[in-house]
């Protein structure tokens, strides 16, 4: 059987395939966090569909890192019941399935207009679009909680069934944050060298299996690079990524770090028109895995199945995230399984991601359009 299909393991789980979904936001959460009816298609379609591992959107940690009235919630046990039929559905169809564990920083203030200062930095942030006044520099004090909140999340997480957390440390969220220069200017324990702006990667990691035991696989999406110019340099992010494997990460998603301006300098690019503008973030992940000892997870403008085997084969990641291609078809997977010459249907518009931003229904908007 083709390696991409044959079962592969990753801290201690067996995934059936090499198929990962990577983390999607959907905006269908209800009001309090919990999984919604439409939360439960969503993922019973991609678990029939193939998908060895599903890795849900952005679930909060604590209300500070809140970022959409419409996004999951791990800060309290009032839903890990609603997490259990979700996971339990995804089980039946054979497939795993991870919780991606947030924290907005900064981000907050851009997406829930709030006059009480609840959202956190690592520092000032010198950008004259933003009230100095709508949030706050952390104290030790809320870097504490932050830390806590993941061990906290990470007990629900398992508690609910899942089999697996990744800590979103990419995409400009708080993690990306602290391992920036350019929004960490911190100058105690938590900032100054690459060590230091690592610091709460690897607190968290600690956390985490301080509450679960230590046999609960913590993997992470990590930036290696930011989309700024004086932000994250790849050579800073490749060391990043060794400490945090050797710290004991199960597995290293690979993606990018702070957003520059416009889709070209986002993780979801757009125009991906031909083979040689797929698997944008290869060179990266190439780089790294020969100097990590954990599992690399290859993320970004993955559509032709050829690329992908090529890329297993190469031995450049370990295995394939995929996030809207299977937007557009949860059923791709099996799919390819019955004709690996399937053309995959998403042509990269971010139209799905626009809509969400509006508050319109999840979903593949060319596809209702073509
Ligand atoms: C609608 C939408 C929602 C997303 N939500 C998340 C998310 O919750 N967490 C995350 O780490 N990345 C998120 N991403 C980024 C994807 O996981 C992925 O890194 C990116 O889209 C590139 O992969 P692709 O070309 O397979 O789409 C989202 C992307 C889209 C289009
Ligand atoms: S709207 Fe559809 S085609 Fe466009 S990026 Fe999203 S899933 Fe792909």
């Amino acid at each position: 059987m083709n390696k991409i299909f044959q079962p592969f393991p990753i801290g201690g789980l067996v995934l059936r395939n090499r198929f990962v979904r990577s983390a999607t936001y959907d905006g269908s959460a209800e009001r309090n966090g919990c999984v919604s009816a439409e939360q439960l298609k969503i993922c019973s379609d991609l678990a029939s569909g193939g998908v060895g591992l599903i890795i849900t959107g952005i679930t909060y940690v604590h209300p500070s890192g809140r970022i959409s009235g419409f996004q999951n919630s791990l800060a309290k046990d009032d839903c890990i019941p609603s997490f259990r039929e979700l996971t339990s559905k995804v089980h039946n169809f054979g497939a795993k399935i991870a919780a991606q564990l947030f924290h907005a920083g900064i981000e907050r203030v851009k997406f829930i207009k709030s006059k009480d200062q609840s959202a956190l930095s690592p520092s000032r942030i010198e950008d004259d679009l933003l009230d100095p006044n709508s949030y706050q520099v952390m104290t030790e004090d809320h870097i504490s909680t932050v830390v806590h909140a993941f061990g906290e999340a990470a007990v629900r997480a398992r508690a609910s069934g899942f089999d697996a957390v990744q800590i979103h440390a990419a995409h400009g969220y708080l993690l990306s944050q602290f391992l920036s220069p350019l929004t960490n200017r911190r100058t105690d324990s938590w900032g100054g060298s690459l060590e230091n702006r690592l610091r709460i990667h690897l607190e968290i990691y600690r956390q985490i299996v301080a509450s679960t035991g230590g046999d609960y696989p913590v993997m992470i999406k990590i930036g290696v690079q930011d989309g700024r110019p004086g932000g994250l340099s790849f050579e800073e992010g490749r060391q990043a990524c060794r400490l945090l494997a050797e710290s004991g990460y199960t597995a290293l998603e690979i993606s990018l770090g702070l957003r520059g301006k416009g889709y070209s300098k986002s993780e979801f690019r757009t125009q991906i028109t031909a083979r040689d503008r797929e698997a944008y973030f290869r060179p990266w992940c190439k780089e790294v895995r020969p100097k990590v000892n954990v599992p690399i997870m290859i993320v970004g403008g993955l559509r032709s199945f050829s690329l992908m085997e090529e890329i297993i084969e190469t031995g450049d990641a370990d295995l394939i995230s995929l996030s809207r291609p299977l937007i557009r078809e949860p059923q791709l997977i099996t799919e390819w399984q019955r004709d690996p010459a399937h053309k995959a249907k998403c042509v990269s518009c971010n139209k799905c991601f626009e809509a969400l931003i509006k508050r319109e229904p999840f979903g593949c908007i060319q596809e209702r359009m073509d």
